[in-house]
């Protein structure tokens, strides 16, 4: 990666001289602000050397209710007019929405318009730096000629949390190069119905998945926050449950037990908050009908004091103004929504408004003041730890790393790792280098298609939208004579000649709202039309899916010899060809459960519905023919593994993950312990009996069937001590 330099907070003394002359380079020398006392030494708060409790203690001490409530707020950079407001105003954080962004847009003009803001923030007579927060949620995204990922369904196809950790690292070197100290991600989502438009924002639909990518969250951040210049504040998003909304509704409502909404969707907050994630955005969805931004007990007594997130709460795009039901914001919605547990406000537009409301409430006793104390410190700490008031302007040494060829060979491993190889009949991939190929589809040659969502804008779009290389392009660059190669984006002008078809489909980019698909989940017109052109002609067929989700293509599975998942590779569409040409062998495994038909959503691992193909499926190259079936019918084998998910004082919450160890399917299981003189008090995905002191849980109806390999999990909350049981499974 780029070279670090790391001014360590370890030592203060070096550190507080050379930040001095690095401030006094950037034209910031460490002069106090205007108005303030000329002191010989930092005020308490500036001193680096100081804990950052105290420095906090003693920042707080001196500022104002005005200073305070500017802390609270986060506005759009774009809504900042006059720009000077945001000195006016205290404003302590500025973000670029989806469609946020500089022109000409190239890194350096990015780096150029943080650094003018925060010389602006710097203004105040405190002097306190402003934090800016973007999406950079499969790169650094908004920026042209950023290095772009593959989005989270394709890194949880990886199943490599230490790749995934690397990818956040570098993410975070392109963000800090543009001076941006935040980026609203990892979204640690459960997608658990495909027609969610969000779903390729989640690495997948089983809660260890996003739970074991968290590691994203160090990449980011580093093991402590600040570390060096390339530290970026993450976030754990979207809390809680907007995976889980009914219909797979974006921003609709989890209707699910408390049992289940922690067994599913809690995991991954609590992994993300065990790695010091800095901060939390809740999401715009509803638990059982309640908006998660006016939820205290989820925000507050659940995620601050229960998990013991000392971070800061950020609220999503004006999701403040969806609390009562009408447009617009109220006093009452952001009292309902600071005092559920709400820290910063993502206003994100008419912040003069929002703070003579926010006033207004505080004014009338309706926010407490240590409310608002409690928000600051919260946000204050975050700032003093990521060495923002040391180093409040861009360190332009990690500006080269955008787009870098280091952070891109890096993009291509991760885009190589995240093919998943769904069908091979006969072998044929890997594709031969001089293999006469014929090219299809509307995302072969389309750099916009396989980025997705969140690309130079909110929504993405087909086309040449940034730097990169093409699906098509990789083929060309791996292919021993490239005049071998035609291409014809609808499959006009093939014939019998060709050894075989590549055809690249699937979906045009989207986010949010704008991908659910409540209807039909199949391809396009387009696509099936390329594909009966390139059937009619005999060749055999290979499909490359580029998608943000299982598609619904059983019907045409027939027609196809193979078929590559490869989801939203990002910029480096050479990764795809390296697997289809077998420099790479694939060794994805699906991140979520492959429908058979678009009726079965949601359908997940364990549910008892019969898929095309089950989540944790992949093949590679050298496996020959599925082996004959056995005529002895296999052993039926399985294993139960136990983990506590959360302990408090007198009872506990528990995991028990079965595993299908044997070579033939499973109808039923059940799993047996010790309770070890504990005693359950609530159980969901089994049924319980216990019988001198020992539990025997059988499968639900919906999570008995079990393909080799495949796993399920039950869970259960007791009185007393967890110990450390071993249960014995019993597969029938
Ligand atoms: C959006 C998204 C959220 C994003 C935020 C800022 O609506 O829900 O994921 O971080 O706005 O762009």
């Amino acid at each position: 990666m780029s070279p670090s330099r790391t001014l360590s907070a370890r030592r203060p003394a070096i550190v507080a001289t050379l930040c001095a002359a690095a401030l006094a380079l950037t034209g910031l020398a460490a002069v106090p602000p205007a108005g303030a006392p000329t002191a010989a030494v930092a005020r308490p708060y500036q001193d680096p050397s100081l804990p950052v409790p105290e420095r906090v203690d003693d920042l707080l001490s001196r500022m104002t209710t005005d200073d305070k409530l500017g802390q609270m707020t986060q506005v759009e950079k774009d809504a900042l007019v006059p720009q000077s407001d945001l000195a006016a105003h205290r404003i302590g954080s500025v973000l670029s929405g989806g469609d946020s962004t500089v022109s000409p847009n190239n890194p350096r003009t990015w780096a150029d318009t943080y650094d003018s803001l925060q010389r602006t923030a710097l203004t105040t007579p405190l002097g306190i730096p402003m934090i800016y927060g973007i999406d950079a949620v499969h790169g650094h995204n908004a920026v042209r000629g950023a290095t772009l990922f593959p989005h989270n369904i394709g890194l949880g196809a990886t199943r490599d949390p230490a790749l995934v950790q690397r990818v956040g690292r570098a993410v975070a070197e392109e963000v800090a190069g543009t001076g941006i100290d935040w980026s609203f991600a990892p979204c640690l989502c459960v997608a658990r119905n495909d027609r969610w438009g969000r779903t390729y924002e989640s690495f997948g639909e089983k809660p260890e998945l996003p739970t074991s990518m968290a590691t994203f969250v160090t990449g980011m951040q580093g093991t402590a926050l600040g570390g060096d210049g390339a530290s970026v504040l993450a976030t754990a998003k979207h809390y809680l449950g907007d995976g889980g909304t009914t219909g797979g509704v974006d921003q609709g409502n989890t209707e699910l037990s408390e049992a289940e909404l922690r067994a599913v969707h809690l995991p991954p907050f609590q992994e993300a908050v065990r790695r010091g994630v800095g901060s939390v955005m809740l999401s715009y969805s509803s638990w059982n009908g309640v908006r998660s931004h006016a939820h205290k007990y989820l925000v507050t007594d659940v995620l601050k004091s229960e998990l013991g997130f000392g971070g800061f709460v950020v609220s999503d795009w004006a999701a403040v103004d969806q609390l009562d039901g009408q447009s617009g914001f109220t006093g009452a919605e952001i009292t309902t929504a600071v005092n559920a547990g709400v820290d910063m406000v993502m206003v994100p537009h008419d912040y003069r408004k929002f703070l003579t409301l926010l006033r207004g409430e505080v004014n009338a006793g309706r926010i407490s003041q240590a409310r608002v104390d409690d928000a600051n410190r919260r946000i204050l700490t975050k700032k003093f730890q990521l060495g923002l008031f040391e180093r409040p302007l861009t360190d332009r040494s990690y500006t080269s790393s955008v787009g870098s060829a280091e952070h891109r060979a890096l993009a291509r491993q991760a885009v190589r790792a995240s093919q998943v190889l769904l069908k091979n009949d006969g072998g044929v991939l890997p594709l031969a280098k001089n293999a006469k190929l014929f090219v299809a589809g509307k995302s072969a040659d389309d750099i916009g298609n396989q980025s997705g969502g969140w690309t130079l804008g909110w929504q993405g779009r087909s086309g040449p939208v940034t730097e990169g290389t093409t699906v098509l392009q990789g083929i060309r660059a791996a292919a021993g004579d490239p005049s071998r190669i035609r291409y014809d984006r609808y499959g006009n002008g093939i014939d019998g000649s060709y050894t075989a078809a590549v055809a690249v489909v699937g979906e045009t980019p989207y986010a949010e709202m704008h991908g659910d698909r409540p209807g039909s989940m199949g391809l396009d017109p387009e696509d099936l039309q390329t594909l009966a052109r390139l059937k009619a002609s005999g060749v055999p067929v290979v499909v490359v899916l580029v998608s943000g989700r299982p598609l619904d293509i059983a019907a045409q599975l027939p027609d196809w010899k193979a078929l590559l998942a490869a989801w939203l590779p990002g910029t480096e569409g050479a990764g795809v060809s390296d697997v289809l040409f077998g420099d790479h062998a694939p060794t994805g495994k699906l991140p979520m459960t492959w429908m058979r038909s678009a009726s079965q959503q949601p359908i997940n691992d364990g549910d008892g519905k019969s898929p095309l193909f089950p989540y944790g499926h992949g093949l590679t190259y050298g496996t020959g023919p599925d082996p004959d079936p056995d005529p002895e019918p296999a052993p039926k084998a399985c294993t139960a593994q136990f983990k506590v998910a959360s302990s408090w004082s007198g009872g506990y919450q528990a995991e028990i993950t079965v595993k299908n160890t044997g070579t033939g399917p499973l109808t039923g299981w059940s799993a047996a312990w010790d309770l070890g003189g504990s005693t359950v008090t609530s159980l969901w995905n089994g049924s319980l009996t216990v019988a001198q002191g020992r539990a025997t849980v059988r499968n639900a109806a919906h999570n008995g069937a079990l393909s080799p390999g495949a796993t399920t999990s039950f869970g259960f909350t007791a009185n007393g001590g967890a110990g450390t049981p071993a249960p014995q499974c019993t597969g029938s």
